[in-house]
């Protein structure tokens, strides 16, 4: 017996990265997952990657028909979700003199309203279908505490710890268990992204943010997805039960509340 055997779950941006990982540590445990990501071309390769158990869906998490759509394909394809991942996110830096509201906008739109108001159309689902289910929603140990260059996602995915803990303690009345997973430094294509705004905006050279990142983590490394896998299946499994509105830290010891 897997520990997720039967169960469905919904991934945002899982075309690659964290998502990615999630997708396949659930195919893993037995669970069949929709990869929900806007770039469908790399969505549906993941799926084929993945096998029967995975489908693609095109999904942009800013815009509410997408969100609507993604859901009822889901349910279409898997009869209904149990799990939903709230893991789509952009990144942004800049310092406060140069912060372009079109971008806080656009990453607020996405790693805030994407979050709620897909985490709404799911739980609407669940509670239709009297699903127990479960919601887990990507912070970051930037939601924890500010950064002089990042004010703007930090700011995002502090408002996910806040949006846990309230969804959290709303629909666990429906049965439907909200928290959250916080991950320090993951290598991968975002942090290849944050490394590039580094070097742009401390006249660093390429890769040496990231050694610095790594070097500061207390485990010695920095993280890979892979590492972040444990706590989503936990989360989503039977023991996690009694466990509501809560942000977990998987970051090698970066940060300790
Ligand atoms: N990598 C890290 O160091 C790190 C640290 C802390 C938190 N996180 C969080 O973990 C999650 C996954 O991070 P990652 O490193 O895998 O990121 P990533 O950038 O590699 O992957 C993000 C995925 O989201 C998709 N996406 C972007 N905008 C979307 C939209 N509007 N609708 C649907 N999909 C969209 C992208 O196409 C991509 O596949 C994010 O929430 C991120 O903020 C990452």
């Amino acid at each position: 017996m897997k520990r997720l055997d039967g169960k469905t779950a919904l991934i945002t941006g899982a075309a690659r990265g964290i998502g990615l990982a999630f997708a396949k540590a659930y195919v893993a445990e037995g669970a069949r997952v929709a990869i929900a990501d806007i770039d469908i071309a790399r969505a549906q390769s993941a799926a084929s990657e993945i096998g029967d158990a995975a489908m693609a869906v095109e999904m942009n998490v800013a815009e509410q028909d997408s969100i609507d759509n993604a859901v009822a394909c889901t349910v279409d394809q898997f009869g209904q979700i149990d799990i939903l991942i709230n893991n789509a996110a952009v990144f942004s830096a800049a310092p406060i003199t140069e912060i372009d509201r079109a971008d806080y906008q656009r990453v607020f739109d996405i790693n805030v309203s994407g979050t709620l108001f897909t985490l709404q159309a799911v739980a609407r689902h669940m509670i239709d279908a009297n699903v127990k289910g479960r919601i887990i929603n990507l912070a970051s140990q930037a939601g924890r505490r500010g950064e002089p260059l990042v004010a703007v996602y930090c700011a995002s995915k502090a408002a996910v710890i806040s949006l846990t803990q309230s969804a959290g303690l709303n629909l666990i009345a429906h049965g439907i268990n909200v928290n959250a997973i916080a991950p320090g430094v993951v290598d991968g294509e975002h942090w290849d992204g944050v490394d590039a705004f580094f070097a742009k905006y401390e006249n660093k050279k390429p890769g040496q943010k990231k050694r610095e990142v790594a070097s500061a983590v207390p485990f010695g490394r920095m993280g890979r997805a892979e590492d972040l896998t444990g706590m989503a299946v936990f989360l989503a499994s039977d023991e996690a039960e009694y466990i509501v509105a809560q942000t977990y830290n998987v970051d090698g010891g970066n940060w300790m509340s």
